[in-house]
């Protein structure tokens, strides 16, 4: 696991968003997968600037989300489509054919959950994947207590997660229980993991992650056992490393 220290929010998205840029270059028909939440926009505006200012071509990539608000219909600001749609697909060229977001309202959700599991399989596997974390220790809808092999399938939120995704919503009991989420084994089966991090809030996290034990009960620890991770955070996410200054590169 390569732990990058940026000094702050700028310099990591910059970071990662060259990251993925040097893969779309080397694999222009690369399959990426992306998250949601405030730590990745800043690099989805570096992705687009990139676009726009330097021709990164997107048209061959294909993409998955990590997870998806269950009850929101894809035009709701909140849905994890509509963020996606206005942080960074339309300001791209990417093929809406090559994207793939869970559907917060498929009727099926199980037969849902298999299909998404399949075309992910297909296309080849994801390439790499881009992840942010809760302060619980969560990846994309993997709340504490995920079975560490699970695979795409429903979950239902924890409270800590409802109450810090709150500031999003008119109304805190606007905030759906569940979620439609790829699972913990389906992230690790990507080729190569990105995480990203930033501010003192997540420093706990970030501890955890890199150095605490590896427990279901903070999914993220195990990023620990990917051969291919790279965490990308700034100063205060990583304040509370104790081995930042000999072991980690910044
Ligand atoms: C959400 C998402 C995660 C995201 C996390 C952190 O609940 N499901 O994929 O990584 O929260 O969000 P933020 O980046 O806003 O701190």
């Amino acid at each position: 696991m390569l732990v990058v220290i940026k000094k702050n929010f700028e310099e990591m998205s910059a970071e990662a968003a060259k990251l993925i840029a040097k893969l779309i270059h080397h694999k222009p028909d690369c399959v990426l997968g992306f998250a949601t939440g405030s730590t990745p926009l800043g690099t989805y505006k570096e992705l687009i600037r990139m676009h726009k200012e330097e021709g990164l071509d997107f048209s061959k990539v294909t993409t998955f989300n990590l997870d998806e608000y269950v009850g929101l219909p894809p035009r709701h600001p909140q849905s994890y489509h509509y963020y996606m749609w206005e942080n960074l697909f339309k300001h791209i060229n990417v093929d809406k054919r090559h994207v793939h977001i869970p559907h917060g309202m498929a009727d099926d959700v199980e037969d849902f959950c298999d299909w998404y599991e399949q075309k992910i399989e297909e296309v080849g596997g994801i390439d790499l994947q881009v992840l942010g974390i809760g302060a619980n220790g969560h990846i994309a809808f993997n709340e504490p207590g995920s079975s560490l092999g699970s695979r795409t399938r429903i979950k239902t939120l924890d409270e800590l997660t409802k109450r810090y995704n709150a500031r999003f919503f008119e109304n805190p009991e606007e905030v759906p229980k569940y979620a439609i989420t790829m699972g913990v084994g389906t992230i690790m089966d990507a080729k190569h993991l990105l995480l990203l991090a930033s501010g003192y809030e997540k420093s706990d996290a970030i501890q955890a992650t890199v150095e605490g034990p590896i427990t279901a009960l903070y999914p993220a620890t195990i990023v620990q056992m990917h051969r291919t991770a790279t965490i990308i955070c700034d100063e205060q996410a990583a304040s509370k490393l104790s081995r930042k200054y000999s072991g980690y590169l910044s």
